[in-house]
């Protein structure tokens, strides 16, 4: 029997007995994790931290101890194409901890909730630790076995040089952690921030059902592998969707801080930067490796994470490709409603542009266009609505970000199935559309000519891109170094030419 466990959504689609993505992901219980005593927003992304580093952390102990139970089998069952896989993965998620831990830290200097960030950061100590000794336990199986067994003499040197590598960005991690919080002695035990066994065991209820021997130690764990790099956003997604409700929520007040505004939604930008480099994890395993249990995802797909369509709404895309997709998808659950009923950061920005008197009309894009081109051409004087115009940079910023994160995700896409049919509500679309020189199958959309499409979807932030169209260009040579605009781009000074003398 399919257990649809904890899912609210009614993603009926064509096939209504599929479970859906909320399901195989299990969204609600991760969500569930989140202690309702979190009031504040830092607290909220405190605590994402927290347990999206527990879950990356299971999954790097999962590939070292399926390398250290290799390597201690007897006789030993040793493949090193296998052990370098599962290292080069270790060493991906250490980067990401990495970029995870410098946000973090940004949020604790920037941030009212300093002591909280502290205790968050330092919980997660214990953790660190015991994967810095499982690695360093699997070194010195290496050493050991590269004394016993020297005609293996160069695939051990290679796995070696990827553990010394994983070990130098784990440590570089726990200094990046050690910095962002001074006491750790100060620090609360991590069982007291994050019930890591919920939040692991979401995993283990959908692997229990598709792939048990995945949960034997020492097995397979690309499907673990598969789900984790879904719920590390899943956990991400609620805390970056209330920084941006804090954005907008200042934006539309009787006097807005923009400057803070700003600094908001250059964190939100930076998350999407995490997102782009977490989007390429599922390749730390190969495409054979995906495939062996593709047909047992029962469906399942990005495509129906209404976590990623609440941001992506709230941010203000709402192109119509993208809400009749909704519609088709049965993607418009009461949450996404009540989303898109509310104003976008793009809304509430061109409301402030109003307010401020740059624009007359909130709604004309065309003219928001104008009006932004000329706000920001130099004129010699102090621009008076400088911070608006430095928001509207920052805005482009993170759209340029959510771009990048499309294209990673295309081209991940197409790495690990090419152009097989799309298993999500994508491929339940009996109208093809174009496929955009894709082949279609039987009548089914695949899932590259849809996210060909998502490419093309209007901008959020249109008119702040067309503004960079309606610049003139004689207005800004016009005003090219004069006082108050701002400096020249340096020019690289040429040394001066040596006449060359003819020797006689
Ligand atoms: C092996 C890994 C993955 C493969 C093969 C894959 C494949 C696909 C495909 C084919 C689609 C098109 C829609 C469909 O046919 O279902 C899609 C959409 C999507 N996927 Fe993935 N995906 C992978 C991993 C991920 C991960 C880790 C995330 C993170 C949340 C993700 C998020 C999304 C989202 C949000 C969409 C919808 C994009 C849009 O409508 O704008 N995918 N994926």
């Amino acid at each position: 029997m399919v257990e649809h466990a904890g899912c609210p959504h009614l993603f009926v689609g064509k096939r209504p007995q599929r479970p859906h993505y909320c399901s195989y992901i299990q969204v609600e219980r991760l969500l569930d994790t989140f202690p309702a005593t979190l009031s504040s927003t830092e607290d909220r992304l405190f605590y994402s931290f927290c347990s999206s580093s527990v879950l990356w952390l299971h999954q790097q102990s999962s590939d070292l101890g399926a390398v250290h139970d290799a390597l201690t089998s007897k006789p030993v069952q040793f493949n090193y194409a296998e052990a370098c896989k599962r290292l080069r993965r270790c060493l991906a998620v250490a980067n990401i901890l990495s970029q995870q831990s410098l946000l973090a830290r940004a949020i604790a200097h920037g941030g009212r909730n300093q002591a909280g960030l502290r205790v968050a950061a330092g919980a997660t100590l214990p953790l660190l630790a015991q994967t810095s000794e499982r690695m360093q336990a699997v070194a010195s199986l290496l050493e050991r076995r590269r004394k016993h067994k020297p005609d293996a003499g160069d695939e051990l040197d290679l796995t070696m040089t990827m553990l010394i590598d994983c070990q130098q960005q784990f440590e570089a991690r726990t200094r990046q952690v050690l910095q962002a919080f001074s006491s750790p002695e100060a620090s609360l035990p991590l069982s007291d921030l994050v019930d890591a066994g919920a939040l692991l065991e979401s995993a283990q209820v959908t692997l229990r059902r598709h792939h048990p021997q995945a949960l034997r130690r020492g097995a397979t764990h690309d499907e673990l592998l598969f789900i984790t790099s879904h719920q590390v956003f899943e956990m991400w997604f609620p805390s970056v969707l209330a920084l941006l409700d804090d954005a907008i929520d200042q934006l539309l007040s009787e006097r807005p801080a923009l400057t803070r505004v700003e600094a908001t939604v250059r964190r939100v930008q930076a998350f999407y930067r995490l997102f782009c480099e977490m989007i390429q994890m599922p390749q730390a395993m190969s495409a054979a490796d995906y495939l062996a249990f593709r047909s047992q995802l029962e469906g399942g797909s990005g495509l129906e994470s209404v976590g990623f369509r609440a941001l992506e709404i709230t941010i203000g895309q709402r192109d119509p490709i993208l809400l009749r997709n909704l519609l088709q998808m049965q993607l418009n659950t009461d949450e996404l409603a009540t989303r898109l009923a509310r104003p976008s950061l793009s809304d509430a920005y061109l409301a402030q542009l109003h307010r401020a008197g740059v624009i007359a009309d909130p709604t004309d894009l065309e003219q928001a266009a104008k009006a932004i081109a000329r706000a920001i051409r130099p004129t010699g004087a102090p621009n008076p609505h400088g911070e608006l115009m430095a928001l509207g940079e920052t805005m482009l910023e993170l759209e340029q970000a959510m771009e990048t994160w499309r294209r990673n995700h295309l081209s991940m896409v197409d790495r690990m199935i090419g152009y097989r049919q799309s298993l999500g509500v994508a491929g339940d679309d009996p109208q093809p559309m174009e496929a955009q020189g894709c082949p279609v199958h039987a009548g089914k959309k695949d899932g590259r000519p849809y996210l060909l499409q998502t490419l093309g979807y209007r901008r959020a932030f249109s008119y702040l891109w067309e503004a960079r169209t309606r610049l003139r260009e004689e207005d800004m040579r016009r005003w090219l170094g004069a006082p108050g605009t701002l400096p020249l781009p340096v020019q690289a000074v040429r040394p001066p030419r040596v006449p060359v003398v003819e020797k006689a």
